[in-house]
């Protein structure tokens, strides 16, 4: 999972796991990370397209492409190709509607793109556009949901990009469980994952947005539904539901065997490595664990530490789970396929 840069020229998304520069109380943290969306240290181009250039010789297989909105920054292009050269596969998280600017949609269909995963929180444009409000005319409800159908016209009756739609759930969309996915269908998309908001206890939307306890009988319906559906979607495995809830449930805990550091790394905009995007796990990371892609290779950067249990579970995990799961995205089972 790279967070590529800094900076999102689409969207300012309240309760965005980058900082704004305003919040005060992230000025006392160590830079390197804590996620800025205003940052001096970003990679210098060059030396992240030298860093892309050693992915061929590395046991990466996928880069799921984030950060500040990643279609926005020109040398994304760029930076795909040299992936796609390697063989990588390249999932593209984004808000969506820069897929609307002319011949982007098909550039990124011929340059191999595997999925682009399209960020969408409700069927309600001006829920959607409040939580997410657009930097730019065009970027609302209206042009994330104009950027799938986009991508989805550059493609063609070819099998790949697979095209998803991610949202975020907070305690005032729980009903986008059910409503998005029926959406993401009609409009033709692949996969959906409604992933839980995740905000540090000390946050100005923590109470309002954060998923509780007596959240739990409507998320179990919510999810219920969905998976008794029969939509021709791919969704994350049948114990997600339950995994999401748990996360509700119990805000701390082991994660046996955790893929973090193993088969999953996060690298930050400043070049820093880490063994997920967990902020918990990030703070507790050893100095002799700490890399940066500016000083090496990815066969070095993504050495593997081993699996091991992980005492920092936090409902950023959940997040991880579907990335994880990605194969049944790329390489489906039958549609509607929950297992
Ligand atoms: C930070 S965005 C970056 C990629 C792209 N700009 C986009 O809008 O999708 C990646 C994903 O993280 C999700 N996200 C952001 N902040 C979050 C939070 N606090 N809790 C859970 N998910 C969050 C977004 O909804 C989006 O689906």
């Amino acid at each position: 999972m790279w967070a590529l840069r800094s900076w999102c020229a689409s969207h300012k998304c309240l309760p965005c796991y980058f900082n704004w520069p305003e919040n005060a109380t992230l000025q006392a943290l160590p830079r390197s990370g804590v996620l800025d969306h205003q940052s001096p240290d970003d990679v210098p181009t060059q030396q992240l397209f030298a860093f892309a250039r050693t992915l061929g010789d590395s046991p990466v297989r996928r880069v799921f492409l984030a950060g500040g909105e990643p279609l926005l920054w020109a040398p994304a292009l760029k930076l795909i190709e040299i992936l796609k050269t390697q063989r990588i596969e390249v999932v593209v998280c984004t808000s969506g509607p820069a897929l609307n600017k002319p011949g982007m949609a098909e550039r990124l269909v011929d340059l191999g793109v595997d999925a682009f995963s399209v960020s969408l929180d409700s069927t309600d444009a001006e829920y959607n556009d409040r939580w997410r409000p657009p930097r730019k005319p065009g970027f609302g409800w209206e042009g994330v949901v104009n950027g799938i159908r986009t991508v989805l016209t550059a493609r063609g009756d070819r099998p790949q990009p697979r095209v998803g739609i991610y949202s975020m759930i907070t305690k005032l969309n729980l009903d986008a469980i059910t409503t998005v996915p029926r959406l993401a269908a009609e409009l033709g998309c692949d996969y959906f994952v409604a992933q839980p908001v995740s905000l540090p206890a000390d946050h100005n939307l923590h109470d309002e947005l954060v998923l509780t306890e007596t959240d739990i009988p409507r998320l179990r319906r919510e999810f219920g539904q969905l998976y008794a559906s029969g939509l021709p979607l791919t969704l994350p495995s049948a114990d997600y539901p339950g995994q999401f809830v748990s996360a509700v449930q119990e805000s701390t805990g082991l994660v046996r065997d955790c893929f973090g550091g193993n088969d999953l790394f996060f690298v930050e905009p400043d070049g820093s490595v880490w063994d997920c995007p967990s902020a918990l796990r990030i703070a507790q990371t050893p100095p002799q664990r700490r890399r940066n892609i500016r000083e090496t290779t990815a066969a070095d950067a993504f050495r593997p530490a081993g699996c091991a249990d992980c005492a920092l579970f936090s409902v950023d995990c959940v997040n991880m789970w579907p990335l994880m799961g990605f194969d049944r995205v790329v390489d489906p089972a039958p549609a509607g396929s929950t297992s």
